[in-house]
């Protein structure tokens, strides 16, 4: 059996933990809060704080058969390289790759080069336009401005923060991702996934079809993914996100490390376990699984007083001590708080089916079943304002 560790407890470590209980490894979940959420979905949980303590982070990884980082500290990610590399134990990580993906400028400049379409930049794009920092991730500092005021007091917000902005044009159609895994020579690209969004732009959840998009925009943002993974020189998993735009796919960014919900998705959907897949693919020369091109759901709800909604990663990330609920009020299984009684508890369900139409009649069902078991009147599923 595979045993991992996974160095962070949050969103990203969620998904590795319930990736890794589906692949049947046992899992070593770090992270010094206590209160981490993914602690709770590992084999074992250990509480310390990796950059104060690296002898025991030392210990705990020379048991293992890789390590996967689930967290954004570029001071703990270097940490990481040299601890890994001293431990003699596999890191399932391209910290090269993750530093140049880490900055939308440089991503951007890359795209240039590889003549693949992105959002115009300003001055060009004018109005409405998208102000985000370079380095961020979870739509933090994400802002849509209409106006010269409101596009001054996004970058100051954004400078406020300590980031460089990325100033570029706003385009309102749909949102697609897509996972690549290349083992230092070859591409596999996997499923492309539709990310839905709430009010504040931030991942409500993620929809698996065949019928997603056409052949052609699937195989151009392929061959996108492919041409970035090559110039990276990558040796592990990314994934890019774009947003179509008169019929055609536009890069937004490439990330360079292991995400969270679209993995989930895809598994529910092809039953291909990306971490699976990284494992196999890096560590044991093996080869790449083809995808099931099924369909699935995933999605995060909230509850608090007497309301149901639907909810962006931010919100579902402070979940407590989640459990792994099969079944849960209907749906295939879920990651949640909920305990029978309870005010207040977030839930991310997950659900497959033959059809699109299967997959929406189950959720309208599950939801149902949420709110009438819990005697909840009002249900809310937000959605950004500029697409309404
Ligand atoms: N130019 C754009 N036009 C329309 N929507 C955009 C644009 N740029 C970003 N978005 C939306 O805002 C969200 C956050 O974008 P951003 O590029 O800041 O990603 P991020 O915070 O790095 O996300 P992740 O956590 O997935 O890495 C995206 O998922 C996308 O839906
Ligand atoms: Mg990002």
């Amino acid at each position: 059996m595979v045993r991992l560790a996974v160095i962070g407890g949050a969103l990203q470590g969620m998904e590795l933990a319930y990736l890794a209980r589906k692949a049947g490894y046992e899992t070593v979940v770090v992270d010094r809060d206590p209160g981490a959420p993914a602690l709770n979905l590992g084999d074992h949980r250990e509480i310390i704080d990796p950059l104060m303590d690296p002898m025991s982070l030392m210990n705990i990884i020379s048991d293992c058969d890789a390590v996967v980082p689930a967290n954004e500290n570029i001071m703990l990610l270097n940490s990481l390289v040299g601890l890994t590399k001293a431990a003699e134990v596999p890191f399932l990580f391209d910290i090269d790759a993750y530093r140049i993906t880490s900055s939308k400028i440089q991503s951007n400049q890359m795209f240039t080069e590889l003549g693949i379409k992105s959002p115009h930049e300003w001055p060009r794009c004018g109005f409405p336009a998208v102000v985000k920092p370079s380095s961020c991730s979870g739509s933090k500092g994400f802002r849509v401005v209409k106006t010269p005021d409101e596009l001054h007091d996004a970058l100051h917000y954004v400078s406020e923060i300590g980031h460089e902005p990325v100033v570029q044009k706003f385009l309102s159609g749909r949102n697609l991702s897509l996972e690549a895994i290349r083992d230092g020579t070859t591409s596999t690209t996997y499923l492309t996934t539709e990310i839905l969004l709430d009010d504040r732009y931030d991942c409500k959840g993620v929809f698996c079809s065949p019928n997603l998009v056409s052949e052609e925009v699937e195989e151009k943002l392929q061959e996108y993914s492919v041409k970035i993974a090559d110039q990276l020189g990558l040796s592990g998993l990314m994934d890019v996100e774009a947003v179509m735009d008169e019929g055609e796919p536009h890069l937004l960014e490439v990330d360079a490390r292991f995400p969270s919900q679209t993995p989930a998705a895809i598994l529910h959907a092809s039953g291909v376990n990306l971490l699976d897949e990284l494992y196999s693919i890096l560590i044991e020369g093996g080869q790449p699984r083809k995808p099931k091109r099924g369909f699935s759901l995933y999605e995060h709800f909230t509850s608090v007083n007497g309301l149901l909604r639907s909810c962006g990663e931010k919100r579902f990330s402070s979940v407590h001590a989640p459990e792994i609920i099969p079944g849960f009020y209907g749906c295939d299984e879920a990651i949640t708080d909920y305990r029978v009684g309870c005010q207040k508890w977030s839930a991310a369900i997950m659900i497959s089916g033959q059809n699109e139409e299967e997959i929406l009649t189950r959720r309208r069902d599950c939801i149902a079943r949420m709110m009438a078991d819990n005697g909840l009147s009002i249900y809310i599923d937000p959605k950004p304002a500029e697409a309404l």
